[in-house]
């Protein structure tokens, strides 16, 4: 099978087979080793024999025409009845034995060039195998034959059938192949059941994944047993679905909380619209008067507008992040709000601090603790901003925040009671608090024991943030 159509095949199928390939090739490993084994264990006894028949045959003599050899034999016949023994000479010409127990049924064994090398003394002995055909019944004998030097340029072959050896190894060669052919089958049918366990947790994956395309609920968990890899990609699946569902509630929460917020004005600027229709007699002051009305809440709503924008963005403006100098920053931050709230005293303390940030979102969070501050500090009031070791800290003395309040005004549209009657939409310090976390860095509302508000940036110093997180730097 090509690699492409094995790669096609089902993760389940794939499995399967290579279950199978490697339970065949332990069985058909050993099988081949045992079998080859046990030929040559065979084939050794068989040759060891001939090697000892060929050296008891001692020439005494030739006959005169060359055909028959004399030998002198040992008291009984070395050879086995169905075996074989003749001569070869440096001609080529074959001899046969011309001793008593000669046998009348001899047959020519077949000889070759390395026969007749043997018999002039030119190679030495050695082993081969042939077929020797009887000519009474055509029938061919699978036989060994031993082929050596036995002297006065004559070489000696003695040959045994190996017809036993044969029908041993090809019993063994049919039991071998039975038991690889049954191993492979068990193979495939364990590895198909094993497939099917090891792979029911990423069917119940699927199950999940499929649920949540089609019916987009994302409450769906998967079951999650044990500590495997699959079930620690069921829990990861698992977290990635909650990240999901909880950003995708915050944000329908963010529309929902935005249509509330810019509905009231809204609404106030179609009545004060809707009057100006229809009384065209207005006085001119009162007509001028609900006209600055209209354009306030214009200049509010586009203000909720872009704050709205810069928060439903949040992490996905791709942040320019480089080494920042907090204290140039926030000094560009205090000359605008000094013009923003003229009625304001800002104090500046500021030493040399390098954050790693995008300075254009640090201004922006760095402007709305100074607008918060100069819209809550009486007129004539003093604040108070520092930067010093990769903190920065605005402080005013305005009327504080009340001490259960705290938690909350960093919450998205969130404002304390007092301050429904001023201008703002609630969402100034929850953008400070996604740019200072985007950063790395955290941000606390304070209460001074001798009133006012303080708000604290804190950064993670520059050199031990770009080397613990080097990808952000990156970015
Ligand atoms: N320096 C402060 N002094 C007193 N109260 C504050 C101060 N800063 C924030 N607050 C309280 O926290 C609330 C939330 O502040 P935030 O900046 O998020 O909204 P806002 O200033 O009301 O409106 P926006 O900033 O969107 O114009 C404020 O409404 C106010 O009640
Ligand atoms: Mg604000």
């Amino acid at each position: 099978m090509s690699v492409i159509r094995f790669v096609s095949l089902s993760f389940q199928a794939r499995l399967t087979l290579l279950a199978a390939a490697a339970v065949a090739m332990a069985i058909i490993g050993p099988g081949l080793v045992i079998y080859y084994l046990i030929e040559s264990f065979l084939i050794g006894g068989l040759d060891a024999n001939l090697q000892a028949l060929a050296s008891r045959y001692h020439v005494v003599g030739v006959s005169p025409n060359a055909t028959y050899v004399q030998v002198d034999l040992g008291p009984v016949s070395p050879l086995s009845p169905s075996g074989y023994v003749q001569f070869v000479d440096a001609q080529g010409q074959v001899l046969h034995l011309a001793d008593v127990r000669q046998r009348d049924d001899f047959l020519d064994l077949s000889t070759t060039s390395l026969d007749v090398r043997v018999a002039d003394g030119q190679a030495s002995g050695y082993f081969r195998d042939a077929y020797v055909s009887n000519a009474h019944d055509h029938t061919r004998t699978h036989v060994r034959v031993f082929t050596s030097s036995a002297g006065d340029g004559l070489a000696i072959q003695v040959a045994e059938p190996r017809e036993d050896i044969d029908s041993t190894l090809g019993y063994l060669r049919v039991v071998l192949t039975f038991i690889a052919a049954c191993g492979v089958v068990l193979a495939l049918i364990l590895g198909r059941l094993l497939a099917q366990v090891a792979l029911a947790p990423i069917q119940r994956l699927r199950g999940a994944v499929d649920h949540v395309t089609q019916t987009g609920d994302m409450t769906q968990r998967v079951p999650v047993g044990g500590k495997d890899e699959l079930s620690r990609l069921a829990s990861h699946f698992n977290r990635m679905l909650a990240a999901l569902d909880r950003s995708l509630s915050s944000q329908r929460q963010l529309v929902a909380d935005a249509s509330h917020e810019l509905r009231t004005p809204l609404a106030s600027v179609r009545t004060n619209v809707e009057v100006l229709k229809r009384s065209p007699d207005l006085p001119h002051q009162e007509r001028e008067r609900m006209l600055d009305d209209v354009l306030a809440q214009v200049q509010q709503l586009s203000q909720l507008v872009q704050d709205l924008i810069d928060l439903a963005r949040g992490d996905q403006v791709p942040m320019v992040f480089e080494e920042v100098r907090l204290d140039w920053v926030a000094a560009a931050a205090i000359e605008r709000a000094a013009r923003n709230w003229p009625a304001v005293r800002f104090q500046s303390d500021l030493h040399e601090t390098v954050v790693f940030g995008d300075a254009h979102r640090l201004e922006r969070a760095i402007s709305n603790l100074l607008d918060n501050a100069g819209k809550w500090s009486p007129a004539g009031e003093t604040v108070e901003v520092r930067v010093m070791d990769h903190e920065l800290t605005v402080r005013d003395h305005g009327p504080g925040i009340a001490p259960e309040d705290l938690p909350h005004v960093f919450d998205r549209f969130w404002r304390a009671p007092a301050a429904r009657g001023l201008p703002g939409s609630g969402l100034g310090l929850a953008i400070v608090r996604q740019v200072v976390e985007a950063h790395g860095a955290t941000v606390t509302a304070e209460l001074p024991p001798d009133g006012g508000t303080l708000m604290r940036l804190r950064f993670v110093p520059v050199v031990a943030r770009a080397l613990a997180t080097p990808r952000t730097r990156a970015s």
